[in-house]
Formats: C-alpha cells, structure tokens, sequence
C-alpha cells in the first residue's frame, strides 16, 4: 500500500508558477473559479453558489490533506498570489498506487500554457516524491481542451465508458486517460 505524506503542504514552483496551498483567505478567487458555468462546465462537482460555500470547499480540501487522502494546490503566478485556477490529486487508490489528477483555470489566463506547466510539476511530484505508479485522468469526451492538456503531458487514451456518471440531472459518457511512472 502506498504511503503518502502530504504534511508539511508540498508547495510547488515552476518556471512562472507558484502551487500552493488554497487558504480561506482565497475565499473569494475560489468563488469566482467555483461558481462560474463555463469553468465548471465538464467539471461533476455542484457549483458553488456563495462565498460560504466555496470557504466550505476550502475546509474540506485542506482536511483531506492533513489526513493525507487527496491534495489540491491553487495555481498563482510568481509574481501575484492570487488563485487563478487549481490542480490536484482530486482521488487517490492508493493500494494501486494510483491517482486521479484535476484541475481548472480562470478564462482570463488560459491560451499561455499554464496547466501545461503546473500539470507536468504535479506529475513530477506524483511520480518522485509521492511514489505512483500511476494518473488517472478523467474527461468529458466534449472537453477536447482538456484531452490536449493531457495529450501533450504524455497521457494516453484507454477507455470511453458510456454514460457511466450522473450530474447536473443527466448521465454522461467519460473518457480515461492514464500516464504510467517513466
Ligand atoms: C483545460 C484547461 C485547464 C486548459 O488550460 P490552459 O492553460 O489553456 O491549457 P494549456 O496549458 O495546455 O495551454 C495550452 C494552449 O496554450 C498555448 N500556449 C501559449 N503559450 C504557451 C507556452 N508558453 N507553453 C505551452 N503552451 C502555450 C498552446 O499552444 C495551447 O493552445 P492550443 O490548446 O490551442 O493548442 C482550461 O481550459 C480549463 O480550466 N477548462 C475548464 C475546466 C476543465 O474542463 N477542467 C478539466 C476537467 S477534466
């Protein structure tokens, strides 16, 4: 069974971005990522629908990381704390030594490369320090953004299972990509 030891919060940098963790204090650029429709929209999550319950969001993420059972970094840039998107090992198998990766990010900031470069230190973070052997990652066949992301991280396809979730009242196919440790 893998071990994983998420305390101290593992901060991450990378060449423009700074991953760290998400404190109530970002309540705010939480919300605004959290309860925007478009951002959500591939996303099997509620939306938020107050600053409370984005603060409630935040509790509950950064439980999960004292018990070691997921982690979600908020992206910012080196030079701006603010939250402008997030990126995490969302579920962990870890008797498969396996996670699933997730994430998203502000419309204003897309188009730069940025998932691209916060997903490739959270991959390295996975496979070195965490120790899988394997990500997961999970779409909505529609969100061909998101297959390119993992695409170009080196993810490949492996399954398109039908209509296999239940969100926003209806049942939706998803896609699983996978990338295994180098
Ligand atoms: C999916 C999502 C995270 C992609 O974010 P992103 O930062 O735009 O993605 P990337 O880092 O891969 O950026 C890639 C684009 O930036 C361009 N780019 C510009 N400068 C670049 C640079 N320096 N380095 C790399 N790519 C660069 C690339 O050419 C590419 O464009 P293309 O996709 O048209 O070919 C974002 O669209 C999103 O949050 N979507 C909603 C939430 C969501 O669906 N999440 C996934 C749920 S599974």
């Amino acid at each position: 069974m893998l071990i994983v030891n998420l305390n101290p919060f593992p901060e991450l940098t990378t060449e423009r971005l700074r991953l760290r963790q998400i404190l109530l204090e970002d309540e705010n650029d939480f919300f605004a990522l959290r309860s925007n429709p478009e951002i959500m929209r591939f996303i099997p999550r509620p939306i938020a629908r107050t600053v409370a319950d984005a603060a409630q969001l935040i509790l509950n993420i950064n439980n999960g990381i004292r018990q070691n059972e997921h982690i979600t970094w908020g992206i910012s840039q080196k030079s701006d704390p603010k939250i402008i998107g997030t990126i995490g090992y969302v579920r962990m198998a870890k008797q498969h030594y396996r996670a699933e990766v997730g994430y998203l990010l502000s419309n204003d900031y897309r188009g730069k490369g940025i998932m691209q470069e916060a997903l490739q230190a959270v991959i390295d973070y996975g496979f070195q320090v965490m120790k899988l052997h394997s990500i997961e990652g999970v779409i909505d066949p529609a969100n061909t953004t998101s297959a390119r992301v993992l695409e170009r991280a080196g993810f490949m396809k492996e399954a398109h299972f039908k209509e296999n979730q239940f969100y926003n009242d209806c049942f939706h196919d998803t896609v699983h990509y996978s990338l295994l440790a180098p």
